[in-house]
């Protein structure tokens, strides 16, 4: 161990002297082809130690809301010495050309440098909040939605997302449900492969991808309590079963990066846990791009007490496998002393920094620079009409139809008097949600003009707030208004503050001025539709009580206020379905439909002491998978290809969807199983297939699905995926509790695996 220690640090010593050696030749060497794969080597041989602590250095062009407003002269002099390796929080083609130009122009050795953004949902076109659009259960407007967000962002001289937010949750009280996918491992890697697949298309290297950072790595959304940042106190069983599978279908995906998240594992910071990030990242699943930390989370390793200096926290991180600093400059300021005092972190540190450099060169950064800074084309690629119809079909997709009281919508073609009522209707700035990348609010079409616009001829729409702080009468102006019409439009929820990073909520029903409004509007003897509005399942069994219909339209983006209108209206049908149960009350979370059984399930009859609340029944309010649409599609003919399956024959099973009624509607099926017996308890239900289809009146489609036994696996005590030989049920239906089909078929062997179950996507066709 001394030896090896000796050994690293004269070769160090001898690094830093072949230094001044190498600036002569550094010219020469840089020219050379840049995508020769020992490019990368010959930099990093050429490289100062404080250069290549540069590299990993992240450091920010601005603030969110100000971007590139940090960009000083002092800044650019940071850039010509190599002390920083990608910026984020910047953007536009014209501005980054030129901080381009000094990097490569600049600077000794010539590196380009990496801009970053948090490009969630959208750049300038923004679609609906992350949340909403798996509402669709359709990757494809993910992908869709990825592929524009790309084109627009890397025309403004963009090269890296800081998204898919692929994290489960299962506790809304947790801000960040919004960015993510809900509470189901399978919906979820379906939809982190099509966001990588989105934002980095076929060629990183074009001028119209970036790379994907798919965050946060670890378990970010099981914070205790649902507090943002909380330690996630969970089993090994549910990291790997539940939080993982998403990462593992992006690194399937190819995505670039990752990011790691603030918060630890059962007292392990992801950011400094080499086991997770090294271990079953890198080495298991072979993961072979780039690893960034969260913002300053690397110094925030010494509140979490694993740390007692920032040069012992970059020393933890780097050893864990974070190759770039992402703000907290530990690895610019601290990590050299750290690898003086142990160098065998040099080569921790030499890692990171090919990481960095293989990154920049699968960009097509060392080919060329400035591919990405092509004023004109910005211009061209903002809100281009393809984009906008894109963001009013992906919206329209991902609304949810709760409840729809005797069919009252679609709103038929009659003249009304409609009452859009809450001051939510007009709050364009809500529609842009959590992470609004460069919207403008200017650009979003609100829920009530969209209303207006898409009425039919003759029929009126007047609106009232029901909440306006300078007006004390506003409430009575909207009962009044309310009573003087035939129907009632009440739009409620939250507004886009209440969710997001550091929005957690320990009380997830209306907020209260909202429920005001809501108990009276819904007193006066109207029909009520309510769209909903919120970035996390909401606590509403008054609504659910009262309302005639209610749409869940979360944040829907820039053309929200056409797309509630194409439903309402009935120019489309509705057809979202809950990524995520919606609970009765907070008391209710964490929850989800896959819950172990119990030894006492419940029963209602106070008399027995079962597995339930003695003040709430334990269903959900609206159960994940649940969603209404038009038309009346009914689901039949379950057939299983084969009684029995083993290791190597896929089981076929499919189901008939028939549309009886008069309107098109859409119905997406959902394939769930439960493994009856094994040595350890099993979920009662598993999604392991869904697809979401179209179908006009008197329309029938069949739809197959295609099991491997590897996606029955579980992950067992000894960390080793098993699917034990048994019986398996199959229950076919329109939301995790409304089956309509079951079957059954047995695996005759026990088959071990690698991978994930719920990372593997389930083969489907449509006849
Ligand atoms: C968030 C990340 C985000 C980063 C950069 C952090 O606070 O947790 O999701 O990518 O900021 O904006």
């Amino acid at each position: 161990m001394m030896i090896k220690h000796m050994l690293a640090l004269a070769s160090l010593l001898l690094g830093c002297l072949a230094v001044t050696g190498a600036e002569a030749s550094a010219d020469e060497e840089i020219r050379q082809p840049a995508a020769r794969g020992d490019h990368i080597e010959s930099l990093l041989r050429q490289m100062t130690l404080e250069e290549k602590v540069g590299q990993l250095t992240q450091a920010a062009g601005g603030r969110s809301k100000n971007l590139n407003s940090k960009l000083t002269a002092e800044e650019l002099d940071r850039v010509r010495a190599g002390r920083v390796g990608s910026y984020l929080h910047v953007a536009g083609a014209e501005p980054l050309r030129e901080l381009q130009r000094v990097a490569v122009e600049e600077s000794r050795l010539k590196i380009p440098l990496l801009f970053a953004m948090d490009v969630v949902h959208g750049y300038r076109t923004i679609f609906p909040v992350p949340l909403a659009i798996t509402a669709s259960w359709d990757p494809e407007q993910w992908e869709t939605t990825a592929r524009i967000s790309a084109r627009e962002a890397a025309s403004s001289g963009l090269h890296w997302t800081f998204a898919p937010m692929v994290d489960i949750t299962r506790d809304p009280r947790w801000g960040r449900v919004v960015e993510g996918s809900g509470e189901d491992p399978y919906l979820g890697s379906i939809m982190a492969a099509a966001q990588v697949r989105g934002y980095q298309g076929e060629d990183l290297a074009a001028a119209d991808t970036v790379m994907a950072a798919t965050k946060h790595f670890g378990a970010y959304g099981a914070p205790t309590g649902g507090r943002d940042y909380g330690s996630a106190d969970i089993s090994e069983r549910s990291l790997h079963e539940t939080y993982l599978p998403p990462f593992h279908a992006a690194t399937t995906a190819g995505t670039g990066s990752y990011m790691t998240a603030f918060n630890d594992i059962a007292g392990r910071p992801t950011t400094a846990n080499a086991d997770l990030v090294n271990g079953t990242l890198r080495s298991k699943w072979g993961f072979d791009g780039m690893i960034v930390s969260d913002w300053n989370a690397i110094a925030e390793l010494m509140n979490h007490g694993i740390a007692t200096t920032r040069s012992e926290a970059g020393a933890l991180a780097i050893s864990a496998g974070v190759d770039m600093d992402m703000m907290s400059l530990v690895y610019a300021d601290d990590l050299p002393a750290a690898v003086a005092s142990n160098p065998v972190l040099l080569q921790h540190l030499d890692n990171a920094v090919r990481n960095v450099l293989k990154a920049k060169q699968k960009l097509g950064l060392f080919d060329d620079p400035f591919i990405y800074h092509d004023t004109a084309k910005e211009a061209a690629m903002m809100r281009a009409q393809d984009h906008i119809d894109a963001a009013r079909r992906v919206a329209v997709r991902s609304i949810v139809m709760l409840k729809n009281d005797h069919a009252i919508l679609p709103l038929a073609g009659t003249k009304r008097r409609i009452a859009v009522i809450g001051s939510l209707a007009t709050d364009r700035q809500s529609q842009l949600g959590s992470w609004r990348a460069r919207g403008d609010k200017a650009e979003v079409i609100s829920l009530l003009d969209g209303i207006k616009a898409g009425a039919s001829k003759g029929t009126v729409v007047h609106h009232a707030a029901g909440i306006d702080a300078d007006n004390p009468d506003a409430l009575k102006d909207a009962v009044a208004l309310a009573n003087d019409s035939d129907i009632v439009i009440l739009v409620t929820g939250e507004d886009y503050d209440l969710s997001g990073e550091a929005r957690s909520r320990s009380d997830i029903s209306l907020p209260r001025d909202q429920q005001r409004l809501a108990d009276a509007i819904l007193a006066v003897d109207k029909p009520v539709i309510v769209a909903l509005t919120g970035g996390r399942p909401l606590a509403v069994p008054g609504l659910a009580e009262k309302a005639d219909a209610i749409l869940m339209t979360w944040f829907l983006g820039n053309q929200a206020g056409p797309a509630l209108a194409d439903v309402i209206f009935g120019k489309a049908a509705p057809g979202g379905k809950l990524p995520i149960s919606f609970p009765r009350a907070t008391g209710q979370v964490p929850y989800s439909y896959g819950e172990y059984p119990s030894g006492r399930p419940a029963d209602p009859d106070p008399a027995k002491d079962t597995n339930r609340y003695s003040d709430l029944p334990i269903t959900p309010l609206y159960p994940f998978g649940h969603g209404l649409s038009y038309g009346d599609i009914e689901l039949s003919n379950l057939e299983l290809g084969s009684p029995t399956m083993d290791g190597s024959t896929p089981i076929e099973i499919s189901a008939t969807l028939t549309n009886n009624g008069k309107l098109a509607g859409d119905e997406t099926v959902q394939l769930y199983l439960r493994d009856r017996h094994s040595t350890i308890a099993q979920p009662q239900k598993i999604l392991r297939g869904f697809k979401r289809l179209s179908l006009k009146p008197q329309e029938k489609k069949t739809v197959s699905f295609t099991l491997t036994s590897d996606q029955l696996a579980f992950y067992g005590p000894d960390g080793k995926w098993r699917s034990e030989a048994g019986m398996f049920d199959v229950m076919v239906g329109s939301s995790a509790e409304t089956i309509v089909l079951t079957g059954a078929f047995e695996l005759t062997e026990t088959v071990e695996s690698e991978v994930p179950a719920a990372a593997i996507a389930t083969g489907v066709t449509v006849q």
